[in-house]
């Protein structure tokens, strides 16, 4: 008689396995991925399966009732304390005794997708550095004197096979109340990344642990500090959140802030401590949110630009402003978050950094890389990731380039006279009409299109607050359409427009968005200023996009992503009249949302992702626009909207 054969849903792994043999045992054997956290041992219930009765002929067998051991104490204890739903078993319980099919669901798989890119992209499967590992650890014995960390190191290579445990000082301080408190019984965090480093011990509770585990993916911007809070159990995001960078008070972009530190001994040690500080608030508030001890942040993936970082790890910077641009270091490190001051987090968490790829092109690029993939694209991508600095990617299969682009805060709102932050009360779209120049907007809080009028009488006093970066690209561009504004920029007055929404500004004019008047609120205008602004940022990013094309030898891109906090917002079209984009078929433009922390949380939650960016990283050619003549000459010409030279025939189709 041959072996019962088990087949396993949904990866039809299959195999005979003898009679009696327990269900996680013959799913270990056949490398299908069934969670387990105790071991074997009945309390975790991480290892529930669903078996199937009756006949698949897809499959060639019948599944008879008795295919499984019955329902056994351990399960009925577990079902009478939690509860099991119907039609489920503890796989580490349940005996394999006749054939049988048995569906692993998604919550008991360890490398769930968490994150799905868009169609065209690969799922991020959870694969994260830190595990939850029960333990049944020896008492310790007179005869045969061993030190607890001894006994637990065996027990964790006899029980779970991993080996040279190291742990820190802060780490055996809590190791003997833990044992003695769990009878003997404990549950280790353990951090094991992709590379040959030992495995570090985390922290440690008594008993059976089951209040989670969680990371941080931290995307640490010169103007904003974003964060996602991530279950590394399930690689949800539990909770997200972000905060203004306090270093701005040094400086709004990274070069003022290199010249605070040349300018200010002692500078760069203020703002560490500034950014250092943020990070641990924003931690805490984030923990706070989810209801959840901070001891359980185990992890954290950073990603930031090569200023940032150097400010960050407490590094100066001044390097940094200065050819040759050396960066003290350009690989991935792993520190412990105590090393950062990092509090708010558990203080033996590791901290991820992911490697730079250029004195100005940093983690947070090699981030945007990660999750955009350029380098598996069959066509070429030109990847913008807009923000007070842009890091501007073009490539394919064949080849990947990077650079960076100082474009300044004009496109976060900041540096624009009606400028805010991307909240309730921001105009964040804008239409203009061409025949009578009349605006109508939607505002950020608030269902509703409407013109100027419309809208103040609609929703009252003071509801329109200021206009954020989407509403002031979306503006200039509107403006532009209408021939407000001309193409070098210039805004028309009331007579050579046509409309009293041109207003008079000594030397130069502002055109009106919204008139306060009517309503009690601020007058929102686009003034010449601010349009000086918008150019000056959006020549920077174009030329950084155009210094890569003709490195590349090509005078026109396959497709365009957006990327950014804000990116997602953008429309293409508005970009493309801007000038802030090459020419390119509008549904070649997509948008990519923040693509730097999402490239953090795929780090966070799959260490294979580390090894491949770490790889990746020393395949991109950097390219620095600082040093390239050819970068001022695309500059200026695109200070044009949307461009001196270069042709946009998309635009007019
Ligand atoms: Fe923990 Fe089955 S492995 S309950």
């Amino acid at each position: 008689e041959q072996d019962p054969l088990v087949i396993f849903t949904p990866s039809g792994k299959r195999g005979r396995f003898a009679k009696g043999t327990p269900v996680l045992q013959a799913a270990r054997s056949l490398g299908v991925d069934l969670d387990s956290v105790c071991g074997g041992r009945g309390i975790c219930s991480k290892c529930q399966i669903t078996p199937s009765y009756g006949d698949f002929p897809k499959h060639g067998v019948h599944v008879a009732e008795g295919a499984l051991s019955a329902w056994n104490a351990v399960e009925q204890r577990y079902d009478d304390k939690r509860g099991l739903k119907p039609g489920r078993r503890l796989g580490c319980q349940a005996q394999v005794m006749g054939d049988v099919v048995i569906d692993v669901p998604p919550e008991s798989q360890v490398h769930k997708q968490v994150i799905r890119k868009r169609a065209d992209t690969r799922a991020i499967t959870l694969d994260p550095a830190t595990r939850l590992l029960f333990l049944e650890v020896e008492k310790p014995d007179m005869h045969e004197p061993s030190g607890d960390f001894e006994r637990l190191s065996k027990a964790l290579s006899a029980q779970w096979g991993v080996e040279g445990l190291t742990a820190g000082l802060s780490f055996l301080s809590k190791l003997q109340p833990a044992l003695r408190k769990g009878g003997w019984k404990v549950t280790l965090a353990v951090h094991k990344d992709h590379t040959t480093a030992a495995p570090r011990a985390i922290e440690i509770w008594p008993g059976l642990h089951e209040d989670g585990l969680y990371g941080l993916a931290i995307d640490l911007g010169s103007t904003t500090i974003a964060a996602h809070l991530t279950d590394l159990r399930s690689g949800a995001v539990t909770a997200s959140s972000g905060l203004m960078n306090p270093q701005i008070r040094f400086g709004e972009d990274l070069m003022s802030r290199v010249s605070y530190v040349m300018m200010n001994p002692g500078g760069d040690v203020e703002m560490t401590r500034a950014v250092r500080e943020a990070l641990s608030d924003l931690a805490k508030a984030l923990a706070q949110e989810a209801g959840i001890a901070p001891e359980l942040i185990v992890e954290a993936v950073l990603v930031c630009n090569p200023v940032m970082h150097h400010l960050m790890l407490g590094i100066d910077p001044v390097e940094l402003g200065q050819a040759p641009f050396a960066l003290a270091t350009s690989s991935s490190l792993s520190l412990p978050a105590s090393d950062l001051d990092f509090t708010g987090i558990n203080p033996r968490a590791r901290v991820y950094i992911l490697p730079c790829i250029a004195g100005h092109v940093g983690a947070d690029a090699a981030a945007v890389a990660l999750s955009e993939a350029p380098e598996k694209s069959e066509d070429l991508v030109l990847v913008i990731d807009v923000g007070t600095n842009a890091e501007i990617l073009l490539g394919n299969t064949s080849r990947v380039l990077a650079c960076s682009s100082p474009t300044g805060p004009a496109f976060e709102g900041a540096q624009i006279s009606s400028g805010q932050r991307a909240a309730p009360g921001a105009i964040e779209r804008v239409e203009i009409d061409p025949e009578t120049k009349e605006p109508s907007f939607k505002v950020i809080g608030c269902d509703l299109w409407s013109s100027d009028a419309g809208f103040a009488q609609a929703v009252g006093a003071g509801s329109i607050t200021g206009i954020c970066g989407s509403g002031i690209i979306e503006a200039v561009a509107e403006m532009r359409m209408a021939g407000i504004l001309d193409p070098s920029g210039l805004i028309g007055s009331a007579e050579q427009v046509g409309t009293p929404r041109c207003i008079d500004e000594g030397r130069t004019h502002a055109y009106v968005l919204h008139d306060g008047t009517a309503d009690g609120g601020p007058l929102i205008s686009v003034t010449q200023g601010d349009i000086r602004a918008i150019q000056l940022a959006k020549s920077a990013l174009y030329a950084g996009g155009r210094l890569l094309m003709d490195e590349m030898g090509v005078d026109h891109v396959d497709r365009v992503v957006l990327a950014g906090a804000f990116g997602a917002h953008i429309s293409a079209k508005h970009a493309m009249v801007l000038g802030m984009i090459p020419d390119v078929p509008l549904d070649k433009v997509t948008s990519a949302g923040n693509a730097a922390g999402t490239g953090a949380r795929i780090a966070l939650c799959n260490i294979q992702a580390r090894h491949e960016i770490e790889e990746n990283v020393r395949r991109i050619t950097k390219i620095e626009t600082a040093l390239a003549p050819a970068f001022q000459t695309h500059f200026v010409n695109a200070n044009a909207i949307p461009h001196a030279t270069d042709p946009f025939p998309n635009l007019r189709a």
